[in-house]
C-alpha cells in the first residue's frame, strides 16, 4: 500500500484556518477519503498537556529556547503516535499547523533563526507534508477578528511580533513553492475554499486517490 497523503494548514492567528480545515475535510469526504484530523500543538494526550503549558498566559517567563523545544516535543510525540503510523497505513492526515509554524513563530517571530529548523528536523524524523496551505492574510486583519480577552499567550504578543511571523511564512513559502500553496485569505470563505479544493483535487489525482 502506498503512503497516505499528509496535508497541513498554516497562517497567522485569525486567518480563517479552522473554517477552511472544516471545508477541506468535507471536500475530502465527498470524494471518499475519511481524513484523520489533528492539530498542533496537541493531538495526543502528552502533546495536549504541552499545549496547555505553551498557551497559558501565566507562563510569561517562558524562555524562547524552552518554548521552541516544547513545541518540538509536542510535534515529535504527534509524529510518532499519530501522523507516521497513519500515513504508513495509507490514510490521509490533515494537521492544523506543523513545522512551518515553528519556523515562522519561533524562528522569525522570536528571532531564533536556523536552529529551529535543525531541532524540528529531529522532531519530525523525515515526515514532511505533501501539501501545505498557507492562508495569507495581513496579521492586523487577523488579530482584529480575535477578542482580546480570548487571546492565548502567543496571540497576545505585539503586532510587530505577528508581522515577523507573517514575513517568516512568506520566506518559507518562497523557499518551497512546490509544497506550500499561498492562498489569498482576504477573499470570501467560498472563494478561498474553491481554490483549496482545486489544489486538493490535483494532489489526490497525482497520488491516485
Ligand atoms: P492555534 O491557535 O492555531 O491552535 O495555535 C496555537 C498558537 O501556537 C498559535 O498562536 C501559533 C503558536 N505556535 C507556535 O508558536 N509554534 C508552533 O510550532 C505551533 C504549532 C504553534
Amino acid at each position: 500500500m502506498s503512503r497516505g497523503l499528509f496535508i497541513t494548514f498554516e497562517g497567522s492567528d485569525g486567518a480563517g484556518k479552522s473554517t477552511q480545515i472544516q471545508l477541506a475535510k468535507e471536500y475530502l469526504e465527498s470524494i471518499g477519503i475519511e481524513p484523520i484530523m489533528t492539530r498542533e500543538p496537541g493531538g495526543t494526550s502528552i502533546s495536549e498537556k504541552l499545549r496547555d503549558i505553551l498557551l497559558d498566559k501565566e507562563n510569561s517567563e517562558m524562555s524562547p529556547i524552552a518554548e521552541m523545544m516544547i513545541y518540538a516535543s509536542a510535534r515529535a510525540q504527534l509524529v510518532a503516535e499519530v501522523i507516521r503510523p497513519a500515513i504508513e497505513r495509507g490514510e490521509t492526515v490533515v494537521c492544523d499547523r506543523y513545522i512551518d509554524s515553528s519556523i515562522a513563530y519561533q524562528g522569525y517571530g522570536r528571532g531564533l533563526g536556523d536552529i529551529v529548523e535543525e531541532v524540528n528536523r529531529v522532531a519530525i524524523d523525515g515526515v514532511m507534508p505533501d501539501i501545505t496551505f498557507f492562508l495569507d492574510l495581513d496579521p492586523a486583519v487577523g488579530r482584529s477578528r480575535i477578542r482580546s480577552d480570548e487571546m492565548d499567550r502567543l496571540e497576545q504578543e505585539k503586532l510587530d511580533f505577528h508581522y515577523r511571523v507573517y514575513n517568516g511564512y512568506k520566506k518559507v513559502a518562497e523557499a518551497d513553492p512546490k509544497r506550500v500553496a499561498v492562498i489569498d485569505a482576504s477573499r470570501t470563505i467560498e472563494e478561498i475554499s474553491l481554490e483549496i479544493r482545486t489544489i486538493l483535487k490535483e494532489v489526490c489525482d497525482r497520488k491516485g486517490l
